[in-house]
């Protein structure tokens, strides 16, 4: 994978198989500490030690227990690789988190990629599904929870034509002012 949204994607994809109903995605870019920390917390099934176990490296496993994924993995390597660092806290019925840091300017970093697309196309394919989203960037914040976002919208989708571009151009603003 190429850019760290594209993890994102994949491990809220996780939480949403999992069957949340409320997912928590936050990216902090911390520049004077040198790193970059993404967050994802869901209320989904969650695991059990031992398969967490297993998920988190899928190598030492034998194949026919499961399916072999990747997206644990990757995004693992992706993090360790520039001396960060990966941990996940699950538990059955309760859900989990996933936490990923990232050195900043570590010459094999992944570019972050389009947060306000990544975070447009999760909040319009499950729009049943609570978000709380949050962008810090050093001392700058993006939050958007849409739970308060519906509440206004009253029933009306985010795919309907002028709430889609509206949330687009809003999701664009949001990040961009954090530059
Ligand atoms: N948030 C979660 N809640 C509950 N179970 C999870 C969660 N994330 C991952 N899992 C379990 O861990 C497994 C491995 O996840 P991983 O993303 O590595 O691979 P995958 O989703 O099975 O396949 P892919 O390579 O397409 O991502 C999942 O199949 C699922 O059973
Ligand atoms: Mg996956």
């Amino acid at each position: 994978m190429r850019e760290i949204s594209l993890h994102i994607l994949d491990i809220v994809q996780n939480s949403v198989v999992a069957g949340a109903t409320r997912i928590e995605v936050f990216v902090d870019e911390d520049i004077a500490a040198d790193r970059l920390t993404v967050e994802i917390n869901d209320d989904g099934c969650g695991m059990s030690k031992d398969f967490l176990a297993k998920v988190i490296d899928p190598f030492t496993t034998k194949r026919t227990t499961r399916k072999v994924g990747l997206g644990i993995p990757l995004f693992k390597n992706a993090a360790e690789s520039t001396g960060g660092s990966f941990e996940i806290q699950s538990e059955l019925g309760k859900g989990t988190c996933v936490r990923a840091v990232f050195g900043y300017s570590h010459i094999d970093r992944q570019p972050l990629g389009d947060m306000a697309d990544t975070m447009l196309g999760l909040f319009t394919s499950y729009e049943q599904i609570d978000f709380v989203y949050r962008h810090k960037v050093n001392d700058k914040e993006f939050e958007v929870v849409t739970a308060d976002l519906k509440a206004v919208l009253e029933g009306v989708s985010f795919t309907a034509p002028e709430v889609y571009l509206w949330l687009s151009e809003f999701l664009k603003e949001g990040e961009s002012e954090l530059n």
